[in-house]
């Protein structure tokens, strides 16, 4: 440590904070997190504690193949062992686009010492010809240029001017739903959420919470003693209120899962329930995370919702919830609503079962079409992506807009890595009729920024031999949002017989990570995370290296 130019008296008896640094220039949410490092650094100086950077594998969104969340779990081992391996005695998580703060956080509760987030913040809102845009307008952009209605020139002008800032997608994505679920649970400063990367006040909040994290490792205060069943629930509700992303369902279930805490799929509905949605902000809404920051940020929305939260739940500020939220009533309620006039009564996710979908299947109602809540259609059939890539735009494709698409083989096995396909464009003739929205059935996710009447996370996956495997081009499936039903209506003894006729794909890796992950990654309701990896191993090593 010496080489680095260190004086002495920084290594007697000053607390050793890592600041686990997910910088990446192939993760360009996280681009800018060397200089948000040096504001946490003189925070841990000031409190009197000694800072010491270091990376971890950065998971980017928008380059990595084939998605990244087949690499969510190794990024988490990553952090747990590098956390556990090195003598630190508290940890800062600089976390971004969307996989970063889930891996960390879950490799993080595997060692379960003093911990902060710092999350990235959102980029500034996008303009593209006189209007504001966002990621979600992306897909919408790419529909027009699949019509012939945008030239590809204009769509990369769109995009220029989507990404004008440093920071991650400006809407309630997965990035934006993961900063508010680590505030809503108490991990961070309270109005780490919405800050925009570009705003100064990053900085600040940044620099705080290297002070902080000093304080709470002098105070032995531990994720575990902040992570309660209590907290889950509070991340649950603030989740509905946002309408965030169905990925949070997945991340926060490994969560609970690597710290200890009870948490089940059918949770998710029943908090959910009576939760409105609170914050206008695309794909749900209408607005922007800077308007959000604009108008309170999340202690605003968890203000609105205060009845619903535990407010005795300790954050890391040493503060309760109730603390944090008291008078900061939203500043702007074409924003941030109240409770009594939300902006949807419908918000948060929808847990379905049926025979379907055994063990559960995830809807988000509010970026759903109402007519078509109770639905039955007839299924049109892709067995995996790649024959869904041929078939969808083929003008003989047998559809119209009452079928529901059904695609197989996308789940966390199956792909593997269960990508975010599951809001599949819909076929090119229906397209150019003006349709906007079918249902669509898939095992595999959806992007935080999607929309549409889309049904995922069908567990058990087809690779698993669910029932998703055995439907048929022609089947009549029926979706029943009001009663949580998933059905597939063909006879049991039809099944029986389909299901002995089924043969599981061989897997078809024989090596390396992806073996691994195909090995021991288990199915979307419970989080699919690694068999092996749940729960913790403290942050002890026993033994010592020379
Ligand atoms: Fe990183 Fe959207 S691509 S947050
Ligand atoms: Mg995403």
């Amino acid at each position: 440590m010496k080489n680095q130019g260190i004086p002495d008296d920084e290594f007697r008896g000053k607390p050793v904070i890592g600041i686990c640094n997910t910088w990446s220039e192939l993760t360009p949410c996280n681009a800018h997190f060397r200089e948000l490092a040096e504001s946490v650094k003189r925070g841990i100086w000031e409190a009197g504690g000694f800072p010491v950077e270091f990376p971890v594998m950065s998971l980017g969104e928008t380059l990595m193949k084939p998605t990244a969340m087949l690499f969510r779990n190794l990024a988490s081992m990553d952090v747990e062992e590098s956390i556990r391996a090195n003598p630190v005695d508290g940890v800062v998580l600089l976390c971004g686009c969307d996989k970063t703060t889930p891996s960390l956080v879950m490799g993080a509760c595997s060692v379960d010492l003093p911990t902060v987030v710092v999350s990235g913040g959102p980029m500034l809102t996008g303009k593209y010809n006189g209007r504001d845009i966002g990621t979600s307008d992306l897909w919408r952009f790419s529909e027009d240029a699949r019509r012939g209605i945008m030239t590809e020139e204009e769509l990369n002008l769109a995009e220029a001017g989507m990404c004008r800032s440093r920071g991650h997608c400006a809407v309630m994505g997965t990035a934006s739903s993961m900063a508010c679920m680590v505030e809503s649970l108490g991990l961070s400063l309270p109005g780490n959420a919405a800050i925009p990367a570009a705003d100064a006040n990053r900085k600040v909040l940044a620099q705080l919470s290297g002070r902080r994290i000093v304080e709470m490792v002098r105070d032995d205060v531990k994720l575990s003693d902040i992570l309660t069943r209590e907290a889950f629930e509070n991340a649950i509700r603030v989740n509905a209120a946002i309408s965030g992303s169905t990925n949070f369902v997945i991340h926060l279930l490994a969560i609970a899962g690597r710290i200890g805490v009870p948490l089940s799929i059918d949770d998710f509905d029943r908090y959910s329930r009576d939760i409105p949605l609170v914050a206008n902000i695309q794909p749900s809404g209408k607005y922007f995370m800077e308007d959000m920051y604009y108008a309170g940020g999340l202690p605003s929305v968890m203000h609105a919702i205060r009845a619903h939260l535990h407010l005795d739940c300790l954050t890391v500020n040493g503060r309760t919830v109730g603390e944090n939220v008291d008078g900061r009533r939203s500043l702007n309620t074409t924003v941030i609503a109240d409770m009594e006039q939300p902006f949807n009564e419908v918000a948060g996710v929808v847990i379905l079962k049926g025979n379907l979908c055994e063990s559960g299947a995830v809807l988000k109602p509010s970026a759903a079409s109402q007519a078509l809540m109770q639905h039955t259609g007839r299924a049109v059939v892709f067995e995996d992506i790649e024959d869904y890539k041929h078939k969808i735009d083929d003008p003989d494709l047998d559809v119209d807009e009452t079928c529901v698409l059904v695609l197989k083989n996308v789940g966390p096995k199956g792909y593997p890595g269960m990508p975010e396909v599951g809001n599949m464009g819909l076929p090119a003739k229906l397209l150019e009729k003006g349709i906007t929205d079918m249902i669509r059935i898939s095992d595999g996710r959806m992007s935080g920024t999607g929309f549409g009447t889309v049904v995922l996370h069908v567990s058990p996956e087809a690779a698993e031999g669910g029932t998703l495997a055995l439907v048929e081009d022609g089947d009549m499936i029926r979706l029943d949002v009001p009663n949580r039903r998933l059905d597939l209506l063909v006879e049991e003894a039809e099944l029986e017989q389909r299901r002995s006729n089924w043969k599981n794909a061989a897997n078809r890796f024989t090596r390396g990570y992806v073996k691994l992950f195909v090995d021991h990654v288990e199915q979307a309701h419970l989080g699919a995370d690694f068999d092996f990896l749940k729960g913790k191993s403290g942050s002890e090593v026993s033994r010592d290296s020379h």
